[in-house]
């Protein structure tokens, strides 16, 4: 008998968060929206047979545009993660985490993450995902919470069908929680934000996990 994956929650050690932050600091402009309140870098990893980790070369990144509506179909050149970051036992620790919870340890496959930064005011709201209630296209999809700052929205919603109208699940990630679902089962959505402070701007700060 073998059990199924479909969603799993946890909650890191605290210090995962506070150290990783600093990073988010340093990323470039996502040139793949057409706005200036996306930053985003990115690193793709595989997953030894012996249970290590390797970063693999960096390569353009592309989803079939029967999954991202916005920008499938298209070569998207994010930057690199920083390699100080990727050496820091707090980022391991995620990446070791997501292969353990999702059962690809020793597998030898590959782990995509990408690392983000969405940003608002009081008055615009900002759009986490612009391409609505999708699926990323691979089997496990997850999202590490790094920062919440003056942040109203930004629910992070899963729903059984891309036209329900009412989430299967509608929860705020907070810092340090991390949430993994099967992404060919699910479909995922994470609702606009809005800076909670007038005249202060919101920060949300995410890793999105794909394997
Ligand atoms: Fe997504």
């Amino acid at each position: 008998m073998q059990n199924k994956f479909l969603i799993e929650a946890f909650q890191t050690p605290e210090n995962v968060a506070s150290t990783l932050l600093p990073y988010f600091g340093e990323l470039r402009k996502d040139p793949y929206v057409d706005s200036d309140v996306r930053f985003r870098s990115y690193a793709r990893f595989s997953l030894s047979d012996k249970g290590g980790l390797v970063r693999l070369p960096h390569a353009p990144f592309m989803q079939s545009s029967e999954v991202n509506r916005v920008v499938g179909d298209i070569e998207r050149h994010f930057e690199p993660m920083s390699d100080d970051m990727i050496d820091l036992p707090e980022f391991q620790h995620l990446l070791k985490s997501f292969a353990s919870a999702t059962g690809l340890e020793h597998t030898g496959a590959n782990i995509d993450v990408h690392q983000i930064r969405v940003t608002c005011s009081a008055n615009d709201t900002s759009a986490p995902a612009p391409e609505g209630i999708h699926q990323d296209g691979f089997r496990f999809v997850g999202i590490f919470c790094v920062q919440r700052k003056n942040i109203a929205g930004g629910f992070t919603q899963i729903f059984s069908s891309p036209v329900d109208q009412h989430p299967h699940l509608n929860t705020v990630l907070e810092p340090n929680q991390f949430i993994i679902l099967d992404d060919q089962r699910y479909y995922h959505h994470i609702s606009e934000t809005l800076s909670s402070n007038l005249g202060e701007e919101g920060v949300r700060d995410v890793f999105v996990f794909t394997a």
